[in-house]
């Protein structure tokens, strides 16, 4: 299995350090050859070429059976040109491996019930939610986009489109994936007020006859946002756009107890898949070791079941995770409850030691 690694930006090459040494453990245990090779992108892809995703870059995604990506961006590159900014190096692979379904797991491990800033009472009622976001259209691709001047003032736009073969492909996945889980799907638009939702709905709805035995819900995203603190159990499945799916998986990913925790699995009609932890570069913390390692590790679990079919070694990664949790051991993003506060490399090692 080829396995292409990019470890990108900021806190990227500490996660990815630490998610590479689970993958070769794994691969020692249960007898696998893992083929890593390491692929530019980003910041430091710009720094090394002058762009944030290089030929040979997408040449080695394309050629590998999964994609591992630590995160890109940070300040260093806030203030270059827009058009080869860190995030279009992950926007551009993400297109150019046709990653229509972001799927973002949320659910609270036990071991971080308190680490959760809600009520304990909602806490009790479990918090398991699959966010499925689509990846490749939206407000982040329409066109016409840009920035300009205009009766002497600057103004900048951007446009939200979906078509409808679109919807209905990331419709079908999240009606899959209901059928797998608690068969409910909730789908978040903003159909009161913008066209694109009003397709947008209509299209799940049309889908959903495909599907009698899931129970499709619609509710606006301002409504969402506000649900998702107030009681996380009512949501099993989420389908949603771009946009709205970026903000929402943030948010859900705190109630889980940190965004440092939250993996992601981003899917085509065929592989590669690419998997990457939901937070960014975190520049605040990058280069202290103090980075949380779970959210990569656990999106190496991902890649382990999505790409490659290995439920019993994706398993064992989980367990091994669930397991350092019961130990006690905290980076400092999930810290506040207690706990033995440990660094990136330490928690990397208490899983390995775990597994
Ligand atoms: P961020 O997710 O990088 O950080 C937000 C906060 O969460 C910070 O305080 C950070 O320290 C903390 N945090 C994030 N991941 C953590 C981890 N694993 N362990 C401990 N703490 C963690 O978001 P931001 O600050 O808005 O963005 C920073 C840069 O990252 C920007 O350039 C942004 O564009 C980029 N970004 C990249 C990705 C990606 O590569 N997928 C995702 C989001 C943001
Ligand atoms: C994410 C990030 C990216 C996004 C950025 C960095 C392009 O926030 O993966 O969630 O908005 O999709
Ligand atoms: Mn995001």
């Amino acid at each position: 299995m080829k396995i292409c690694v990019m470890p990108g930006d900021g806190i990227g090459p500490e996660i990815m350090e630490q998610g590479v040494k689970v993958l070769n453990v794994i691969g020692e245990k249960f007898g696998h050859k893992f083929e890593t090779t390491e692929a530019l992108i980003g910041g430091a892809a710009i720094d090394a070429t002058g762009v944030p995703l290089p030929d040979e870059t997408v040449k080695a995604c394309k050629e590998s059976d999964a994609v591992l990506l630590g995160a890109v961006g940070g300040p260093k590159w806030d203030t270059i040109d827009p058009a080869i900014r860190p995030e279009k190096g992950l926007l551009g692979i993400r297109k150019e491996l046709s990653l229509f379904a972001n799927l973002r797991p949320a659910a609270l491990f036990p071991q971080l019930k308190d680490a959760c800033f809600l009520r304990p009472d909602i806490v009790e009622k479990g918090i398991d939610i699959m966010v499925v976001r689509e990846l490749t259209g939206g407000i982040y691709f329409g066109e016409p986009r840009g920035t300009k001047v205009e009766n002497g003032e600057r103004m900048g736009y951007n446009t939200m489109v979906y078509y409808e073969h679109e919807v209905k492909r990331i419709a079908k996945v999240a009606f899959e994936a209901a059928q797998k889980r608690n068969k409910k799907l909730c789908s978040v638009d903003k159909a009161n007020v913008l066209d694109v939702s009003r397709v947008w709905r209509e299209i799940v709805i049309e889908v959903s006859k495909d599907y009698p035995d899931v129970e499709l819900t619609h509710m606006y995203v301002d409504n969402a946002a506000m649900q998702l603190v107030r009681d996380p159990s009512q949501f099993d499945v989420i389908v949603t756009g771009n946009l709205f799916g970026d903000i929402l998986s943030d948010e859900a990913s705190v109630i889980t107890g940190s965004i440092g925790m939250l993996p992601s699995a981003s899917l085509g009609a065929s592989n590669p898949g690419l998997y990457e932890p939901i937070h960014g570069s975190a520049p605040d913390i990058a280069g202290e070791n103090k980075a949380n390692p779970l959210a990569t590790i656990l999106s190496i679990a991902m890649m382990l079941r999505y790409s490659f079919n290995m439920a019993e070694e994706a398993d064992c990664i989980e367990s091994a995770v669930e397991k350092t949790l019961s130990e006690g051991l905290r980076t400092g993003d999930i810290m506040d409850v207690g706990g033995k506060l440990v660094g990136c490399t330490e928690m990397g090692e208490a899983v390995i030691k775990n597994l």
